[in-house]
């Protein structure tokens, strides 16, 4: 089948791609551009496994074709830490024990990501609203809250001491 070429920006750098029009994002980040971070769960949008940014948006990439990346800023999990420091969301998972196998972390950690920005400073409910379409098979929820609420509040505390 002919192939399509895409470019878009992979975690501040750009990529260029040839794809099959059928191509799934997830497919094409790992196998193609070697970010293997987002995992393939599901594959029919239910457990946010494959969730990444793009454009601004928490996408669960399983479900989106690679040519729709065309032009897009996209980050992966490996984009979270860039310079080696653990992100404030990483961390707090860490210390809050918000994993146990971890096949869902990734997708956790994106999604979190992209809903503190959308909501700096959440209540423990508007936490599980905001993290309702990622799954955790280990059940872990009670952890991954508490976690996401820490992170909100390590992040919040950092920002107001820069400013003084
Ligand atoms: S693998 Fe994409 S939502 Fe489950
Ligand atoms: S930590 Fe195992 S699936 Fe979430």
């Amino acid at each position: 089948m002919a192939k399509t070429h895409v470019s878009f920006t992979l975690n501040g750098k750009a990529v260029d791609v040839f794809v099959e029009p059928r191509e799934l994002l997830i497919h094409v980040l790992r196998e193609q551009l070697q970010q293997t971070g987002a995992h393939i769960g599901c594959e029919t949008s239910h457990c946010g496994a494959c969730t990444v940014d793009l454009n601004g948006e928490s996408v669960k990439s399983c479900t989106f074709l690679a040519v729709q990346a065309q032009a897009a800023e996209v980050m992966t999990v490996e984009g979270l830490a860039p310079t080696g420091d653990l992100h404030p969301l990483q961390q707090a998972f860490m210390d809050e024990h918000g994993l146990q196998c971890g096949f869902c972390t990734p997708g956790m950690l994106m999604r979190s990501y992209r809903f503190l920005q959308e909501n700096n400073n959440p209540t423990e409910e508007e936490i599980r609203w905001g993290m309702s379409g990622n799954l955790c098979r280990c059940t872990g929820y009670q952890n991954i809250i508490k976690a996401i609420k820490k992170a909100a509040d390590d992040i919040n505390a950092s920002s107001t001491t820069s400013a003084e």
